[in-house]
C-alpha cells in the first residue's frame, strides 16, 4: 500500500526493537498519518477496541501481535493462566470480526507446542508474523481472482470503465496490505483496466469518506464519494456494474456479516440485477455457525452517531453535535446479508458460490475447524 509514494503495511514490528509493534492510527486519517508504537497487550486491546486499528484482517493481525506482547509480559510461573486472561480480553475487544478470535486461537495453538516459556514467546512472535504475511498474501490472491470478474465486465462494456460500488473500508487499511474488496481494483489498475469506484460514506464512523476515498486517492484509483443512501439510485440509473464489499464474518453456509448498511445495498443490487460480490480471506469464515443471524453484532457508543469530529477548513480539529443534546441513538455496527442475495465470495483460493457444499469443497480441511477451541479448555 502506498502513502505519498512510500510502501507501508498497516502493522509491523519495529525493526529497532521487536518488543514494539507499529500501527497507523486510523482515527487520525485522512488528515494526519501518524505511526503509533504499541508496547503492551493492554495498549493493543485499547488500540483495537477504540479503533486505532480496524477492519477484520487488521484486527486479526493486531490481536496476533498483541498476544505476542502478552507473552512477553507473562510470568514464567503462571504463563498459561496469564495468556488465557489476555486471550479473553482480546476476544472481547471487538466481538463480531471472526479474524480476531481466529488469530488469538492460532497463537495459543502455536504456543501449546512447547512447555518452555521462552520457546512459547518465540512461537508467538513467529506465528504473529506469519498471520500478518498470510493476510497480505491472501488479499493479493483475492485480487487475482477478482480481476477476472472485472475483466469480463470490461469486455462486455468494450473497455469502458467498470463502475464498482463499495461500502465501508475493506481496503488495505482494513488488512495488512492490498485489502479484500479493493484487491481486484488494485489488480485492475496494475493491468491497465479502467475502473471507477463509488465510495459509500458509511455512517457513523465514515470509513468510506475518511479511509476508502483517501486510500484510493493515494493509489491513483478514480473514485467518487456518495452518501450512504445513494447506491440504489445509481443502480437504477445503470451506473453500477457490480458491488464488491468486504466481510467481518461469513458463515460456512454463505451468510455475510459486514458493516451496517451492507444488507440494504445487497437488496438494491438484487432488485437491479447488479452482481454483488463479497471478498474475504478464509480467516473470516466461521466454521461453526450455520445462520448469520446468530453472529454477535457489536453495538458501539451513541456518541459516534450524535457527534462528528474532523478538521474545519482552517485545519482546526473540532467535534460538533449533529443532534439535540437530549437525543438518544442506537449504534449497530454490522448487519447480516443472507447468502441468497450474494452472487459470489471471492477468496484466496478462488470464487465460490455462497453455499455450504461449495465452500467446503474449496476448503476441504475446514470440516473439523472451530469445533474445539484450545482456549475453552484453558
Ligand atoms: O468497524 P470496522 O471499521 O472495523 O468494520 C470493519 C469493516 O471495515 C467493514 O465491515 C469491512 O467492510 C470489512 S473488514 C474487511
Amino acid at each position: 500500500m502506498n502513502y505519498n509514494g512510500t510502501h507501508y503495511r498497516t502493522i509491523w514490528p519495529d525493526p529497532q526493537d521487536k518488543r514494539q509493534i507499529c500501527i497507523i492510527d486510523q482515527r487520525k486519517l485522512p488528515h494526519d498519518f501518524i505511526v503509533e508504537k504499541v508496547g503492551t497487550a493492554e495498549q493493543m486491546v485499547t488500540a483495537i477496541r477504540d479503533m486505532h486499528v480496524r477492519g477484520a484482517g487488521l484486527i486479526g493481525a493486531a490481536a496476533g501481535f498483541g498476544m505476542y506482547l502478552a507473552a512477553l509480559q507473562a510470568p514464567d510461573a503462571s504463563f498459561d493462566a496469564f495468556m488465557a486472561i489476555a486471550a479473553k480480553s482480546f476476544d472481547a475487544s471487538r466481538p463480531t470480526a471472526r479474524n480476531l478470535m481466529w488469530a488469538v486461537e492460532r497463537i495459543l495453538q502455536a504456543m501449546a507446542q512447547s512447555p518452555d516459556p521462552a520457546e512459547k514467546r518465540a512461537m508467538a512472535y513467529s506465528t504473529a508474523c506469519t498471520i500478518a504475511d498470510e493476510d497480505a498474501e491472501f488479499c493479493r490472491r483475492i485480487g487475482e481472482h477478482g480481476l477476472k470478474i472485472l475483466e469480463e465486465i470490461s469486455r462486455k462494456k468494450n473497455g469502458a470503465p467498470v463502475n464498482i460500488l463499495t461500502h465501508c473500508n475493506a481496503g488495505w487499511l482494513a488488512f495488512v496490505d492490498h485489502g479484500s474488496a479493493t484487491a481486484p481494483i488494485y489488480a485492475a489498475r496494475e493491468s491497465g483496466l479502467p475502473v471507477h469506484v463509488w465510495v459509500d460514506e458509511t455512517r457513523p464512523w465514515n470509513q468510506g469518506s475518511r479511509l476508502t476515498a483517501w486510500e484510493l486517492y493515494q493509489e491513483g484509483v478514480a473514485n467518487t464519494l456518495i452518501c450512504d443512501n445513494t447506491g440504489g439510485h445509481l443502480m437504477q440509473l445503470g451506473q453500477v456494474d457490480l458491488v464488491i464489499v468486504g466481510a467481518d464474518r461469513v458463515t460456512h453456509t454463505g451468510d455475510v456479516v459486514n458493516k451496517i448498511g451492507t444488507y440494504l445495498k445487497a437488496l438494491a443490487a438484487k432488485d437491479n440485477n447488479v452482481p454483488f460480490f463479497v471478498a474475504l480471506p478464509s480467516s473470516t469464515f466461521d466454521w461453526k455457525l450455520d445462520n448469520g443471524m446468530e453472529i454477535p453484532i457489536e453495538q458501539r457508543s451513541e456518541e459516534e452517531i450524535i457527534t462528528l469530529t474532523g478538521k474545519d477548513t482552517q485545519g482546526e480539529l473540532r467535534t460538533v453535535l449533529l443532534a439535540g443534546k437530549e437525543t438518544r441513538a442506537a449504534n449497530y455496527s454490522f448487519d447480516v446479508t443472507p447468502a441468497r442475495l450474494i452472487t459470489g465470495l471471492i477468496t484466496e483460493r478462488g470464487i465460490v458460490k455462497p453455499e455450504r457444499s461449495s465452500i467446503h469443497q474449496l476448503f476441504p480441511e475446514a470440516g473439523h475447524l472451530g469445533r474445539t477451541r484450545l482456549q475453552d479448555k484453558l
